[in-house]
């Protein structure tokens, strides 16, 4: 057992958290220059100075603690505990204005997901979790849906930046799964799209691809709010792995069985 309280964990999550939206949220409102990581991978300052603030919040209040977060080189304390962040999850939407962006903090102890927030922007909304004790968006209980068949449900993916084989993959997944259910979304956060299936706004989010700070903390929402989570292959998922599936349980195996059918 750790012996910090996980809600302490989390009160500071949120508080970095929301600080972190302070700052995302002052920038939508003025002139955002992107630099390019990849070809269409975009970073903006916006993006550095949300993590510079989470990233102070936690050597503040636990300076022992390991930190990994996406624009920067992972701070390894050999601590228990792992901090995995994603300073601007959405970037792209960001920079546009488009209204699907958000900040990701998870708490790993001993390699097991203990808190996750995630404050999903325009309109700041936070999602919370903690190990064994439930899932909530603005402090309310939330749970998934309990649509029982893909011909009745609405479904979410993401398309990373990488146009490889996997992308191509998606785009077979994505035109099979839009011509059987009622719709696929494609938002652009990766850690929204979880938190909309753990508060059963939608049944089911698939991706390729993914990096840790991507679901660190969408994961453990889901999980506590009666998600299951594996690999497109039906296998355990973790945080390192290139592919996830996310649902209500309901529609999980029939969604592995399209797959399955889909990509080989
Ligand atoms: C991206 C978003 C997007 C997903 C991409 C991610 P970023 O994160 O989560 O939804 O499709 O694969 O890389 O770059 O905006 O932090
Ligand atoms: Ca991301
Ligand atoms: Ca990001």
């Amino acid at each position: 057992m750790s012996h910090i309280k996980n809600e302490n964990i989390l009160n500071i999550a949120v508080e970095a958290g929301l600080s972190a939206s302070d700052i995302i949220m002052e920038a939508i409102n003025k002139p955002r220059e992107a630099m390019h990581k990849g070809l269409t991978d975009l970073v903006t300052e916006t993006d550095l100075k949300s993590e510079k603030i989470i990233k102070a919040f936690i050597s503040r209040h636990f300076p022992k603690h390991s930190i990994m977060a996406e624009e920067s080189i992972k701070e390894e304390n050999n601590s228990d505990y792992l901090w995995i962040i994603d300073p601007l999850d959405g970037t792209t939407n960001f920079v546009h204005g488009y209204p699907s962006y958000s900040v990701s903090i998870g708490v790993y102890y001993k390699n097991e997901p203990i808190v996750g927030v995630v404050i999903e922007m325009p309109h700041l909304k936070i999602y919370s979790a903690i190990r064994n004790k439930g899932a909530w968006c603005e402090g309310i209980p939330i749970n998934c849906s309990n649509t029982k068949l893909i011909k009745d449900s609405l479904l979410i993916t993401g398309f990373g930046y990488n146009h490889g084989d996997l992308w191509e993959k998606n785009m077979l997944l994505f035109k099979y799964f839009t011509d059987i259910c009622h719709g696929v979304r494609r938002l652009g956060s990766a850690a929204i799209d979880i938190c909309h299936i753990a508060a059963g706004q939608a049944d089911g989010f698939w991706e390729f691809d993914l990096h840790p700070w991507d679901t660190a903390a969408g994961i453990l929402i889901a999980k506590e709010s009666g998600c299951r989570i594996t690999k497109l292959n039906g296998l355990k998922y973790n945080i390192y792995d290139k592919s996830i599936l996310v649902t209500n349980g309901e529609i999980h195996d029939e969604m592995l069985d399209a797959i399955k059918n889909q990509l080989n």
